[in-house]
């Protein structure tokens, strides 16, 4: 009989469920939520409503695309955390409802797991152990990937994430939610030299994004509001480049030392933010250097995606770990 395995991800303001056939993924459907863009960020309870409203198409359509009915699933993945706890409760309540009804396992997803194991989605993915840089809106984080889930973080921020930072940053300069993509898009055409954010980590295990997001606000605050329109209207994309690869810069350097002292050739870049240009480029020119394998997802499996929680359960489900049906959502879970 072939394995089905079903999905869910709701941790945030996207409604996703995926479906993968004896390893295959056969169909990925992600509903972004359009209501968050006029209030420049997620606005928890708007996401749990539209949540709940999407669920059950979302399921419905990853069912059909995949050319599957619900008799045909084998055990259900769900993301039980991190995220915003009203957002989880939809889509951990609807797999755990869904896994009952058809008397199948629920397996319960660590949403940053989903973003680890999106490597594994598109391709064989990389051996382990291997290193694995996660930079989405709410995490950032670099870890040793060993099997059976036991990682091993050897930094992570200590505030912002570099998405948050990417978002925040976009929002003082006028630009849509989320920031991210407008200022990948932007800074193809500017001057990173246009000015020196700061570069720096507090200690060896930490980084800090909430510092250079301060340091554009100081910048534009220099400005009377006449002369700032104006700096934007001629320097937006430079100011982009420069804050870009200031972001840029931390990453690739932090993964950088990591290979030097683990020695660790096996690379992966994940999250929202490996979907940034830049970011890939100078990844990859630094993995050549060391002679690495660098694997980066597909600019939609970057971006939260329920293929990744369905892969996430196909690895439990083959090494025998499934979930009780009384699991809670964990908003703060970490890995
Ligand atoms: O992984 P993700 O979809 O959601 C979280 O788990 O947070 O990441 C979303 C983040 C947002 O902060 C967004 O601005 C950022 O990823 N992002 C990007 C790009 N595309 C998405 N940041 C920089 N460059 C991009 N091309
Ligand atoms: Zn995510």
């Amino acid at each position: 009989m072939p394995t089905v395995i079903l999905g869910i991800e709701s941790s945030c303001d996207d409604t996703a469920a995926a479906v993968i056939l004896d390893g295959e993924l056969k169909s990925s459907i992600v509903s972004s939520q359009d209501v968050h863009a006029e209030y420049g960020g997620v606005v928890p309870e708007l996401a749990s409503r539209d949540h709940q409203r999407l669920i059950v198409p979302v399921v419905s359509r990853a069912l059909d695309e995949a050319g599957v009915g619900r008799a045909d699933i084998s055990a259900i993945g769900a993301v039980y955390g991190p995220g915003l706890a009203g957002s989880l409760l939809v889509g951990l309540s609807f797999g755990k409802a869904l896994a009952l009804s058809l008397d199948i396992p629920l397996i319960g997803v660590n949403h940053l797991d989903g973003h680890i194991y999106s490597v594994f989605v598109d391709g064989d993915g990389p051996q382990f152990p291997f290193l694995c840089l996660t930079v989405s809106g709410g995490h950032t984080q670099l870890a040793m990937i060993q099997p059976d889930f036991d990682h091993k973080i050897l930094i992570k921020t200590r505030d912002d994430a570099a998405g948050e930072a990417f978002d925040k940053v976009a929002k003082l300069l006028g630009l849509g939610f989320p920031g991210g993509p407008a200022i990948d898009r932007l800074a193809r055409n500017g001057d990173s030299s246009f000015y020196d954010f700061p570069r720096s980590r507090p200690d060896k295990r930490s980084f800090s994004f909430s510092g250079i997001k301060t340091s554009m606000l100081y910048y534009l605050n220099r400005f009377p509001e006449e002369d700032r329109a104006k700096l934007l209207d001629n320097h937006l994309a430079d100011l982009c480049a420069s804050f870009q690869s200031a972001v840029v810069d931390v990453l690739v350097d932090a993964l950088d030392e990591a290979i030097t002292e683990t020695g660790v050739k096996e690379v992966a870049v994940t999250g929202g933010v490996s979907a940034n240009r830049e970011l890939a480029e100078r990844v990859e020119q630094m993995c050549e250097r060391h002679g690495a394998n660098l694997y980066i997802p597909e600019p939609a499996l970057c971006t939260d995606n329920a293929a990744m929680v369905a892969k996430v359960a196909e690895f439990k489900w083959a090494s025998g770990i499934t979930s009780e049906l009384t699991l809670t959502a964990v908003p703060n879970l970490s890995t």
